[in-house]
């Protein structure tokens, strides 16, 4: 991604997100957004972690620049295709994963995002106009959205990227089992597939499972830790979260060869 694209994206972001806030009650959302992803993520299905304003902001203004940036760095280490033209971005949230995919490539692709949140849809489409892409957001479940690609011929599929970033685990393991069923499907009709978890194997019980299954369709996966300086501001957000973080880390399973050296 070019550089002065993501510079003008994050000062915009930060006018975006902080015009109400204090960088204090912007610092104590982090923390509150990424407690209940990690200590207490068994309260996802029942009330949504988007619930305050802080959070909110939280959400767009240092997890979606973190997701970009972190996307980046993964796609970077495979030899994920460049060419296609459409992505649909299942459980898009702020639209970043897709995003980091699609400017990639020469010709931007034009991107589908399907989530359950009607807040992060409006910040989708926002973080996409801004970047320069054509974007689409639909609220929608992603599992019912991957099985309605299927009606699609195999000459469109074939131009098909499908990117899940930081989705799959919070859905219920028998919906996982039926998008494993209809990902297998579509890949044997040409998709090409990104998938990006946390590091946590506790959060991903089912990713060897996934893998060893996608396997026939030459899915590589791999874990993924990237050496980073953060860009002001945020480096700050982080350092005043009190997370100081220099390494971004993912876990990626996709449609290409993965390289995962450390560095
Ligand atoms: C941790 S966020 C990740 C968002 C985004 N992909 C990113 O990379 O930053 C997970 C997203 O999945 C969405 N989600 C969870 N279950 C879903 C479902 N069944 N259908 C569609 N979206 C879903 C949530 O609303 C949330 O926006």
């Amino acid at each position: 991604m070019d550089n002065a694209v993501f510079t003008t994206w994050l000062a915009a972001l930060e006018q975006r997100h902080l015009a109400e806030l204090t960088r204090q009650e912007f610092t104590r959302a982090v923390r509150a957004l990424s407690a209940r992803y990690v200590q207490r993520r068994g309260q996802l299905p029942d009330r949504s972690p988007l619930d305050s304003a802080g959070k909110r902001a939280a959400f767009a203004l240092f997890y979606a620049p973190l997701h970009l940036l972190t996307t980046q760095a993964a796609l970077a280490r495979t030899d994920v295709r460049t060419d296609l033209e459409t992505l649909v971005d299942l459980g898009c949230g702020t639209g970043v994963s897709s995003a980091a995919w699609a400017l990639m490539q020469d010709t931007p692709p034009s991107i589908t995002g399907i989530d359950t949140h009607p807040w992060v849809l409006d910040e989708a489409r926002w973080n996409w106009r801004a970047m320069g892409l054509p974007g689409h957001a639909v609220r929608g479940d992603m599992v019912t959205a991957a099985r309605n690609l299927l009606r699609h011929s195999n000459a469109s599929l074939a131009t098909t990227g499908l990117i899940a970033g930081w989705s799959v685990n919070e859905l219920a393991q028998s919906d996982r089992a039926r998008l494993l069923d209809t990902v297998d499907q579509l890949l044997s009709r040409g998709v090409t597939l990104v998938v990006l978890e946390p590091l946590a194997r506790g959060v991903t019980p089912w990713w060897d499972d996934w893998v060893a299954h996608l396997a026939t369709h030459r899915v590589c996966a791999g874990d993924i830790k990237v050496d980073v300086d953060l860009p002001a501001p945020l480096a700050g957000f982080s350092k005043a979260a009190g997370f100081r973080k220099k390494e971004l880390g993912v876990r990626v399973m996709t449609s290409a060869t993965v390289r995962t050296s450390h560095g």
